[in-house]
């Protein structure tokens, strides 16, 4: 029961990665705000859980969409911590992907994962709370035909190590996960076959017999991080990717 009594709120809870995240911290004592845009998703979420979570349907692109997510997570005990998953992945050959794409997933990635740590900010202060960010090993190499994800990741690496030190001083830590290939439903949806240098998307496959992620192996990490476990840990970055990047 690491997070008995803390308030959580967890985006992208309502599949993969912070579904199973939301899962861990409802079993583990917390007061889960599982929020995400698909409602559906969220009620299957919340239907798997071994004990109560709230569901809030929003978007993270709306920034005042975050703040009330916040407000109303906030309003009886505070917040204690910040799980930033919601995210979306795009493929394709550059010469074919145009700046809306790119920008679509730079609002969801980057510009969303900084309005909800912003709105959240005031109330980690007052707890002495975290942010655990999700990242991508793509957060930390160039992968190819994913340009706009993998600069949308390397901005949240930044952005976790800017908070964090600006933070510190006042108690609220700030760190990040970047898993390698987890088997959720973002990955079920392939690069496009065509114009694809297969030598190139090969480069980093798992090293581990079995290197595939599962989203509970994210969430534990997660967990660690977010838990009195992680108190000395700030403006970190941890690879969860079976030997991805290790050589
Ligand atoms: N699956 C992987 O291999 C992998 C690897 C590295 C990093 N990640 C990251 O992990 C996080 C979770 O991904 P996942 O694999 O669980 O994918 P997923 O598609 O299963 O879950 C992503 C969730 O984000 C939600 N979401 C997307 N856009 C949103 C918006 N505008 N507002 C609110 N919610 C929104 C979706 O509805 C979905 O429930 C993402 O940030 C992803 O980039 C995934």
């Amino acid at each position: 029961m690491r997070f008995k009594d803390k308030r959580v709120i967890i985006t992208g809870a309502a599949s993969g990665i912070g579904r199973a995240t939301a899962l861990l911290f409802a079993a583990e004592g917390a007061r889960v705000v599982a929020a995400d845009r698909d409602a559906a998703g969220l009620s299957q979420t919340a239907a798997l859980a071994t004990a109560p979570i709230d569901t809030v349907t929003f978007d993270i692109t709306d920034v005042a969409a975050c703040q009330s997510l916040v407000a109303g997570a906030a309003k009886d005990a505070g917040i204690d911590i910040l799980c930033n998953i919601a995210g979306v992945l795009d493929w394709g050959v550059t010469a074919d992907f145009d700046e809306a794409r790119f920008a679509r997933i730079v609002a969801v990635n980057l510009t969303g994962t900084y309005a909800m740590c912003r709105a959240t900010l005031p109330y980690l202060v007052e707890s002495g709370g975290n942010i655990v960010n999700i990242a991508s090993t793509a957060g930390l190499q160039g992968v190819p035909y994913t340009v706009a994800y993998a600069a949308s990741k390397h901005g949240v690496i930044g952005l976790t190590k800017s908070l964090a030190v600006e933070y510190a001083s006042r108690g609220v830590r700030v760190n990040a996960v970047c898993p390698g290939h987890v088997d959720t439903p973002m990955t079920r949806n392939p690069p496009p076959t065509d114009d694809i240098d297969w030598s190139l998307m090969m480069r980093n496959a798992p090293k581990l017999a079995d290197g595939i992620c599962t989203p509970e192996d994210i969430a534990a990490m997660l967990a660690f991080l977010a838990a009195d476990s992680g108190r000395k840990i700030t403006g970190a970055i941890f690879t969860v990717d079976g030997g991805q990047l290790a050589g």
